[in-house]
């Protein structure tokens, strides 16, 4: 049965913005209509572009699918606070509903740049609304380096202490990335081979069909490795990866992710021009639809940031000494997808000579969309003709096999972060690991060649596809 919470305050500060509209807002609705968030909690929404409460349901209901009215008990504890400049002025209002409500928790949700980080906390500290019971929400780009990653930590944990602090990766709340921990922990088949002596090779793809949409000025300052790697696919790889942790506690769980990234292989002169590929979108089709160029898209000209990358990665640990886990993602890829493949090593010995495929297995993690595991294995071609065979997938569909909606990923974190469990969301530790792997390759990107790649094909060179599990350089 789920946990009902209950007696919060939920603070959001840009809840105009983009993310506050589209995703945190919405899976706070689901969960109350789902009867998960007690009835008498303070949903406060601070925005700055002085937006009504009425402009601001109609805009969530539209997002959700639903009439303004549907929404009507939800909205019943939203209250709007316009608060133009971060001023213990201007946070009275605030103070006031937090501290005269009761309530046992405050969570404040900075889904605002980190540059305004600061300028928040301070004015929280000195209208004394920050005490053991509170908790911070962050989400990324914390920083673009580990110098300004660490300032923007430094900031925050001058406010809060490490176990109030919820940095969100929303790949971990996603329920396929949820069962890839029930897929190795609570089943004994594959952890057994899980590891150099039976895998060749594991691959993580991120295909995205959409481009960098409104997000253009972020995105040139970010590119797909920041974006997307230092963060998301690096998640996904400690999941694939981690020893068995050995409860579900928090920092166990975290302890051996930390473990994955400290075993990471740096980048050095060689593997960066051998081993790492960065591509930027020309103009092409989509789903039958022209689009622009990601210059085009940007409207400059001179950009050399990279909308696509694919790297060959080594952890070097006792269970995966030598075997290559390539890493990709692109925008403007031919479909949208994500999907980890465990392509497993050839048999050590055939008894079919003349088979007609190689004998080997392939475990499809497929995380979005069509979320499912599939187990590729050979089986033979019914009639006489001898040892012929065709591939043949052991498929769990998700949606089949349990015929419920898929809750959005900021559902899940969303409660997580009210309960205080805080296994999925970064510790401070595993992104200043992150960081410093990727500063070995950011610190000799000029090394590498950025190749462009069409709009709507699967990156240069189709470095995308999956059934390559052979890495090719340029
Ligand atoms: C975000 C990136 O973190 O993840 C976006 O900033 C990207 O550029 C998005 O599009 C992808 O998320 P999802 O859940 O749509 O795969």
């Amino acid at each position: 049965m789920q946990e009902h919470i209950t007696s919060f305050n939920f603070v959001i500060f840009g809840s105009d913005g983009d993310l506050a509209t589209r995703k945190i807002i919405p899976a706070l609705y689901q969960r109350f209509i789902d009867g998960q968030l007690d009835v008498n909690h303070n949903l406060l929404c601070i925005t700055r572009s002085g937006i009504t409460k009425i402009f601001l349901k109609s805009r969530i209901a539209e997002i959700i699918g639903l009439e303004p009215s549907a929404l009507d008990e939800f909205f019943r504890n939203v209250k709007l606070l316009d608060i133009p400049n971060n001023t213990i002025d201007d946070y009275s209002e605030l103070r006031n509903i937090i501290l005269s409500s009761g309530h046992l928790q405050t969570v404040y949700y900075f889904s605002v740049p980190s540059s305004a980080f600061s300028e928040i906390c301070n004015a929280l500290n000195e209208s004394n609304l920050i005490n053991e019971r509170s908790k911070v929400v962050l989400e990324k780009p914390l920083g673009n380096n580990l110098k300004t990653s660490e300032e923007i930590n430094n900031i925050i944990s001058a406010s809060f202490e490490e176990s109030q602090i919820f940095r969100i990766d929303h790949y971990l709340g996603k329920e396929t990335v949820q069962n890839l921990m029930v897929l190795r922990f609570a089943n004994h088949l594959f952890e057994r081979a899980w590891n150099a002596e039976n895998i060749d090779n594991i691959q993580i793809t991120v295909a995205e069909s959409l481009g960098v949409e409104k997000r253009a000025g972020y995105y040139d300052q970010t590119g797909a490795l920041l974006d997307m790697v230092q963060n998301h696919l690096l998640q996904l790889l400690c999941l694939v990866a981690m020893e068995p942790p050995a409860s579900l506690d928090a920092d166990t769980v975290r302890n051996e992710k930390l473990k994955v990234l400290k075993s990471l292989r740096p980048f050095d002169k060689d593997s960066i021009t051998d081993s790492f590929i960065r591509g930027q979108y020309t103009r092409g089709k989509v789903k039958g639809k022209d689009v622009h160029s990601y210059l085009e898209d940007i409207e400059k000209y001179d950009s050399n940031t990279e909308t696509f990358v694919a790297l060959k990665v080594f952890i070097d640990n006792w269970r995966w000494k030598n075997t290559p886990f390539y890493l990709r993602t692109g925008k403007r890829m031919k479909k949208r997808y994500s999907d980890i493949v465990i392509n497993f090593k050839q048999l050590p010995h055939s008894i079919f000579p003349n088979s007609n495929h190689s004998l080997r297995n392939k475990l499809i993690i497929r995380l979005q969309p069509d979320e499912r595991i599939e187990l590729v294995q050979l089986s033979k071609i019914p009639g006489p003709g001898g040892y012929r065979f065709k591939p043949i997938s052991l498929k769990l569909d998700f949606l089949d096999s349990f015929n419920k909606r898929m809750p959005d990923a900021y559902e899940r974190l969303i409660i997580d972060v009210l309960r205080g469990n805080q296994t999925l969301f970064m510790r401070h530790d595993e992104l200043v690991e992150a960081w410093k792997w990727i500063e070995s390759i950011t610190s000799q990107i000029k090394r590498s060649k950025m190749t462009l790649y069409e709009a709507g094909s699967w990156g240069p060179g189709d470095y995308i596809l999956n059934e390559k599990t052979t890495w090719q350089t340029k």
